[in-house]
């Protein structure tokens, strides 16, 4: 792939007249894109991707051009420098890639439909309509658009609408903004709307393949964010509307172009009176975090896409810190210590990752940078860090400040730093850069020496690392008021430690509220002391402790078989994320058995005791007033009971399901994955199969479906493998979107893995020609190399990949994934003897 230069350098945008005709019935796209700006030299690029140029005009005169396709641009020789305006004409395909423009397809009472929509970040404006493609060419739009129009369609785009002329939609001009923000989609569509206390108009629009009141939440959560935000960040909505749109065809999550969302409907619409509260709080995270964008992100944008950190880092913080406002009672900090912290800290823990900022140039890099750990998770922990650092009342100031100072502009990282630096007094780039511009972090080694109470950093690897020396500048949050606030140092001592443990008269502990981005290992001393006051705890200590003691196990600092006694103190625990660390811990146990073998048996045995007060307490069906812990915990340690293969557990599930055979999606939606599992697991068939796969294809609830994939891919039987397989290439059945799910399902089912990893082995071209631009195609690999664990697996992995070692995007992918599992390899050849051993001593 050609390297990019910015060609903004040599002409800078300042108005677009945009027309754009859709024929859906023949595929083509057709336009103008006439662009006014400023000429910095006669020899301009504008970039296009896959279009036929018919002109450019200078002034209504045609002048020169080529195109080069490679370098994503058409070549055009100006009369003359300065202001002028180019206008260019042009064809293209319209591809169902999910990128650029593209149509979602649906099925409404049988009858097969389209919504059309547009995804344009990263770079597949270019795609739609020639243009200065890069973050920094913000100008403002006139949108035209024309398509083969039906009556009763509905057309929405960032703007309001302000005329139709000959079945040419009008939109009113934009605010100046980058093009990767630019939307529009039309189709049948229906809506529910509501207006802000400032007069925002707030909407939600989905297919009419939805119920009505599947809107009512997102909408809610939407304007309620919105209020929010305006309050927050001191700063108003600045446009009239805020659209939030469902496709059914979605290639990422959710995206946040300006003034109308878009979203994979699974994280919009839902079923408000059967969805779990886990969906809900996701549906409202990912809803907070596309609005938190409005300002961050569209107000203010990246110069480059290498501070892309600072769109989403910030976006996956403000996410949490709105619905914790908005919703208090779901204390949904504590999701992000469950998903976001674990995945940045394994992920971070592998040698050869990537830093929060990264120089990148080519398309392909680009997209390979939304690393969701990385970017999103370890960037936002970074950012949570900042926020305990200043507090809220400094955060708000400074971003107030950074809004003022380069609204409808872009920023770098440092004008974060500057403007959050000048608001509290603190230097805080030189505390932020040690993170953002060094890969993984640091354990942090609290250990009696001497008598002394001292702290040592290194960097903590899971797998091989070459020791590089790095250093961190580490918020230390410790709980005796010797601690410093930040770490500089290798090495710190704190003092006498008897003297110490006396005045401050509780167990030494670092990182409390475990929103610094690093890990603990306390000598026998101090983890004794802790353990001796483990009713002191709360309930983020507790995951804290376990989360640690497993990462500290996986990098081989500590053993497995040295976990597996602590895990019963923690099982009766109420909180769901202590139960979420514990059956991690355990899960991260079943990598040391094979199927069917008697170790494997003992390790069921450990689920079976671990969970069953626990399932006794809770049962199979929801209480009324029930806590939202009690509501979380009861799939947990359920999931864990079917593991231990519980007679009770199997037959409750399977009289659930008989109860209601007829009427799957009325279940629970907490429980129903549980059932659909146990079903196919333990009474499945061929009819049972089938009768999954026609309601997975007809369903339009998200949530169902998902039940429903979980429960077929859990098949047993050979023929029903195949059969599922049959359908990963048929997009009438498994939406492309939808793969990655099937996909990994399969292969961590122990009867499919085969067959799973044969056909992506098979179908890899297939698979790259399909979901190959998509930001989320290097997953299939990740997520293989989450599964396997053999050294029979780690070769084929590598014979497979090591020739695609080269190919743009995957390069790192590819590296990372082979440590993974060689280090998994690795530690369950060391230890696999002890830790089953030690599984064996907790259940006699
Ligand atoms: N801007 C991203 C979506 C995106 C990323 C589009 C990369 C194209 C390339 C959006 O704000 C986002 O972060 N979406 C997340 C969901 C979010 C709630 C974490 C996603 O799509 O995974
Ligand atoms: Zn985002």
């Amino acid at each position: 792939m050609a390297e990019i230069t910015r060609i903004y350098q040599k002409f800078q945008p300042s108005h677009y007249n945009l027309f754009i005709d859709v024929e859906r019935d023949t595929k083509k796209i057709s336009g103008t894109s006439t662009i006014t700006g400023d000429a910095k030299t006669t020899d301009i690029q504008v970039n296009q991707k896959g279009m036929t140029i018919a002109s450019v005009k200078v002034d209504s005169q045609d002048v020169p051009f080529t195109t080069d396709d490679a370098a994503e641009v058409v070549n055009i020789t100006l009369p003359k420098t300065g202001e002028v305006t180019v206008a260019i004409e042009y064809s293209a395909p319209l591809t169902d890639s999910m990128m650029g423009i593209y149509p979602s397809y649906y099925e409404l009472n049988g009858e097969k439909k389209q919504i059309i929509g547009t995804q344009f970040e990263t770079t597949f404006a270019r795609q739609a309509f020639p243009s200065v493609d890069e973050p920094e060419a913000k100008a403002t739009f006139d949108l035209a658009l024309k398509f083969d129009e039906q009556p009763g369609e509905t057309v929405l785009a960032n703007m309001p609408e302000v005329r139709t002329e000959n079945g040419v939609h009008y939109f009113d001009t934009t605010v100046r903004m980058s093009t990767y923000l630019i939307a529009f989609a039309f189709g049948d569509l229906q809506s529910k709307q509501t207006t802000t206390e400032s007069g925002v108009k707030v909407g939600v629009f989905a297919t009419k393949a939805h119920k009505a009141n599947e809107l009512n939440f997102a909408l809610d959560i939407a304007k309620r964010s919105i209020e929010f935000y305006e309050d927050f960040y001191q700063t108003p909505y600045p446009l009239p509307h805020s659209w939030q749109l469902a496709l059914p065809d979605f290639s990422a999550g959710a995206m946040e172009n300006w003034g109308l969302v878009t979203y994979r409907e699974a994280y919009l619409v839902l079923d408000p009176n059967n969805t779990s509260l886990r969906m809900k709080q996701l549906v409202a995270t990912v809803v907070a975090h596309e609005l938190a964008h409005q300002w961050f992100g569209d107000l203010v944008t990246m110069k480059w896409w290498d501070d892309l950190w600072l769109n989403e880092s910030f976006a996956n913080m403000m996410e949490y810190v709105a619905v914790d406002a908005l919703e208090p009672d779901w204390h949904v900090w504590e999701m992000f210590q469950t998903s976001d912290v674990p995945g940045a800290l394994n992920r971070d823990a592998t040698d050869g990752v990537q830093p929060v900022h990264v120089q990148v140039n080519n398309p392909a890099e680009i997209d390979s940078l939304f690393d969701p750990d990385i970017v999103y998770a370890k960037g936002a922990r970074m950012l949570v860090m900042v926020r305990a650092l200043l507090g809220d009342d400094k955060l708000r100031a400074g971003l107030k400040a950074y809004f003022a100072a380069h609204h409808y502009g872009n920023a770098t990282g440092a004008d974060l730093w500057a403007a959050l630096g000048e608001a509290s007094g603190m230097d805080v780039g030189a505390v932020m850069n040690s993170w953002l511009e060094q890969p993984g972090y640091p354990v942090v080694n609290a250990a009696v020496v001497d008598g002394k109470l001292t702290l040592s950093q290194k960097q903590f690897f899971v797998g091989d690392g070459k020791d590089a020396g790095r250093e961190w500048q580490i918020p230390l949050n410790g709980n005796f008021k010797e601690t410093p606030t930040i770490m500089k140092d290798k090495q710190i001592v704190l003092g006498d430690y008897d003297a110490l443990r006396q005045s401050n008269g509780k167990p030494f502990r670092l990182n409390v509220g475990n929103n610094s981005h690093f890990i603990v290992e306390y000598d026998d001393t101090l983890m004794q002391d802790i353990l001796a006051h483990k009713d002191e705890l709360d309930s983020i200590d507790e995951l804290q402790l376990l989360q640690d003691m497993r990462m500290l196990a996986d990098g081989r600092q500590l053993s497995y078989a040295a976990i597996v006694p602590l895990l019963t103190q923690f099982a009766d625990s109420k909180s769901t994320i202590v139960n979420t660390a514990l059956y991690t811990v355990a899960g991260n146990l079943r990598k040391f058995t094979l199927p069917d073998t008697p170790e494997e048996t003992q390790l069921r045995q450990l689920y079976g005791k671990l969970s069953a007060k626990q399932v006794a307490r809770l049962g199979w069906e929801a209480k009324d007033g029930e806590s939202n812990d009690d509501q979380m915990t009861r799939p947990i340690v359920l999931g864990a009971s079917m593991f231990a293969k519980n007679a009770d557990s199997i037959a409750a599930a399977h009289d659930l399901y008989q109860a209601n055979a007829d009427k799957l999606e009325t279940l629970n939606a907490t429980l129903r994955p549980y059932i659909l599992i146990n079903e196919m697991r333990e009474f499945g068939s061929e009819e049972l199969f089938n009768k999954f796969l026609t309601a997975y294809q007809k369903t339009s609830d998200a949530s169902y479906k998902t039940s429903l994939l979980e429960g077929i891919t859990a098949t047993k039987d050979a023929a029903l493998v195949k059969k599922t397989i049959a359908q990963f290439e048929n997009a009438d059945v498994i939406k492309p979107q939808d793969l990655r799910g099937w996909y990994y399902e399969l292969l961590l089912n122990k009867d499919g893995q085969q067959a799973a990893w044969d056909w992506i082995r098979d179908e890899w071209s297939w698979l790259e020609k399909t979901v190959g631009g998509d930001m989320e195609f290097a997953t299939f690999i990740t997520r293989t190399a989450d599964v396997f664990k053999t050294p029979e697996r780690l070769a084929e992995f590598k014979a497979f990949f090591e020739p695609k070692l080269n190919t743009p995007g995957l390069t790192r992918e590819i590296q990372m994934d082979t440590k993974v599992i060689e280090s998994r390899v690795a530690l369950i050849e060391a230890e696999q003897a002890k830790v089953n051993a030690a599984v064996a001593k907790a259940v006699k």
